[in-house]
């Protein structure tokens, strides 16, 4: 089965071809310039820009997959949650093209793709697995029983931790989105050199906080600058990472202790992050888990996830009615 998966809930125009489990495209048009002098995503500059990309990427999608409109035999769509304008012009393309080939649309939610490209990733993967889904707008420790099924075990009680990386990034002067520069910087710095604080790590609960980290670090840079003290920016950006993975880390592996799971899968942007993968791989090895942290390109928003995701709920008998409307809140569980 071809199923034709498009992404725009955000800031990257994606549009995959997918073929039972294998990806025939995975091609990405990405938006950063036009936000980038704006240090964050401009909601209406986003749907334009998906306007203008859209039909030039389906058209290079299935080019690169080699085959034509008519071999798709389904098409999978982002519809929601994200920025509601963006959103509904992948919804809007997807659904003409259901409409005009007589395919059935699938309308997939953001959260669920992420955590199926693991299963992209690993073919042979088997639910059930618990996932750590850490992107721009969302953190939380999921489970999901079966493809398709999800139980929210906790989440963030304030910002994403996508979120607290591009504003501490910001903070420190460096490009949007801060998250991969953070991360570039941090490979110089020593993570031990300031010692921030690790929020809710004693709690027994498995939802995260960013807040008192976010104001910690960006009280201590003040406090630095105040006192005419030199200091090095890699360290701060190693520090702040090492805080943030370390709750993630422990909070994850934890949850499957606790829930008795034997795989773990790590999913969303923020999954992208070395530092974040490097651990969640060493504290897998160690307690006896099978991580799953998926390549690069499949981490940070893609087409290819939304057409798996897409492509099993159409084999669980599911599709989306036409009239069905993009929700920016939709909820995983
Ligand atoms: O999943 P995603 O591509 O879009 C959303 O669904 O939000 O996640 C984007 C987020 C951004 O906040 C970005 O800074 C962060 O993922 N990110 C990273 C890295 N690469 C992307 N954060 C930390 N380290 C990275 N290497
Ligand atoms: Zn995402």
């Amino acid at each position: 089965m071809i199923v034709l998966g498009i992404e725009t809930s955000c800031d990257e125009t994606a549009v995959a071809v997918v073929e039972d489990d294998l990806i025939r495209s995975n091609l990405i048009t990405a938006q950063i310039e036009i936000h980038r002098p704006f240090g964050g995503v401009v909601p209406e500059l986003a749907s334009r820009a998906h306007l203008r990309a859209l039909n030039r990427g389906i058209a290079q999608a299935t080019d690169a997959a080699l085959i034509n409109l008519r071999d798709i035999d389904a098409v999978a769509v982002t519809i929601g949650p994200g920025l509601i304008g963006a959103l509904l012009v992948g919804v809007s393309a997807a659904k003409a093209l259901a409409l005009a080939l007589d395919i059935p649309l699938i309308g997939v939610n953001h959260l669920e793709g992420h955590v199926e490209s693991a299963f992209l990733e690993r073919p042979e993967l088997e639910p059930p697995v618990l996932a750590l889904i850490v992107s721009g707008g969302h953190t939380m420790i999921v489970e999901m029983p079966e493809h398709g099924r999800f139980q929210i075990l906790g989440s963030t009680i304030d910002d994403a931790a996508g979120e607290a990386f591009d504003k501490i990034a910001r903070f420190m002067g460096l490009p949007f989105p801060g998250g991969p520069e953070i991360d570039r910087l941090a490979r110089d710095g020593n993570p031990k050199s300031i010692r921030f604080p690790r929020a809710m790590l004693d709690d027994e609960s498995y939802d995260f906080s960013m807040s008192g980290l976010k104001t910690a670090v960006i009280r201590w840079m003040r406090e630095q600058q105040a006192g005419g003290h030199d200091f090095d920016p890699a360290d701060v950006a190693a520090s702040f990472q090492e805080a943030i993975v370390d709750v993630q880390v422990s909070k994850t592996i934890r949850a499957a202790q606790e829930r008795g799971h034997r795989t773990i899968v790590v999913a969303g942007g923020v999954a992208a992050n070395s530092r974040l993968r490097e651990r969640m791989s060493a504290a897998g090895e160690e307690n006896g888990f099978d991580v799953v942290v998926p390549s690069l390109q499949l981490c940070t928003d893609n087409g290819a996830m939304i057409a798996a995701a897409g492509m099993r709920r159409l084999a669980n008998g599911e599709s989306t009615p036409l009239d069905a409307a993009p929700n920016p809140n939709l909820a995983l569980a």
